[in-house]
């Protein structure tokens, strides 16, 4: 998989080369691009925004720099996210969608956001007929300062989904209920009593029937307690 991140703030995503991302970058399995949005401006100031049409408050991101962006990494079958808090809610389900992606292209927003043009243009028929979509996404409701965080939040929930990525792929077996709207159950290791607290009875029955059923009910309890 191909993914290019667009950003005013190359620096921001530099730890998308250590652990699991960084091997799966060593081993050909994903291959990170990060550019500069400022090398594609046209002016002697490296101008990325004006003001809003309209008014208000803060600026806007230009349209021709990020389309002269874009236009630079963009192949058939592409999958441009816009990071935006005012996008789709991203959740498990849309990571395992996009883990299938040959080209993921990050665009990472910043002051008041970019241009709805760029949404519009990358939208019309001659893109559709490559394959190429556009999505506005954003990671939860709350205004972050740019979208690079989300950007890497995003990278790092699909690539893990990629087969060969994960050390050990029963990780994501066991996580397939998450999908569904369960969290994982509580999980305890050595010792088996610590600070005075034990690991509950039923893990060192070795019935693995009941402790699937009790694993099953402590997730939906977890699921259901938390806010
Ligand atoms: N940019 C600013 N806030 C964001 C959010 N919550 N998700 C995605 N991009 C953002």
């Amino acid at each position: 998989m191909k993914i290019d991140v667009i950003t005013i703030f190359p620096e921001y995503l530099a730890p998308l080369s250590l652990s699991l991302l960084g091997k799966a970058q060593s081993s050909g399995i994903v291959d990170i691009k990060v550019h500069n949005l400022r090398d594609f401006t046209n002016d002697n100031h490296n101008t990325v925004d004006d003001t809003p049409y309209g008014g208000g408050a803060g600026m806007v991101m230009l349209p021709e720099v990020w389309a002269q962006a874009i236009d630079s990494v963009i192949q058939d079958g592409a999958e441009i996210i816009i990071l935006t808090p005012a996008g789709k809610r991203f959740n498990q389900k849309i990571a395992a969608g996009f883990s299938s992606s040959t080209q993921l292209i990050f665009a990472c927003g910043r002051y008041e956001g970019i241009d709805d043009r760029i949404r519009q243009y990358y939208s019309q028929p001659e893109f559709q007929a490559r394959n190429i979509k556009v999505h506005e996404a954003s990671i939860g409701d709350y205004v972050l300062g740019g979208g690079e965080v989300a950007a890497m939040v995003m990278i790092e929930a699909i690539t893990r989904l990629i087969p060969g990525v994960l050390g050990n792929p029963d990780s994501l077996t066991e996580e397939s209920h998450n999908a569904e709207g369960y969290l994982e159950y509580p999980i305890f290791t050595k010792p088996q009593e610590w600070r005075g607290i034990s690991v509950p009875e039923i893990l060192l029955s070795g019935n693995h029937a009941e402790i699937a059923k009790w694993r099953t009910q402590q997730a939906q309890k977890r699921a259901k307690d938390n806010f």
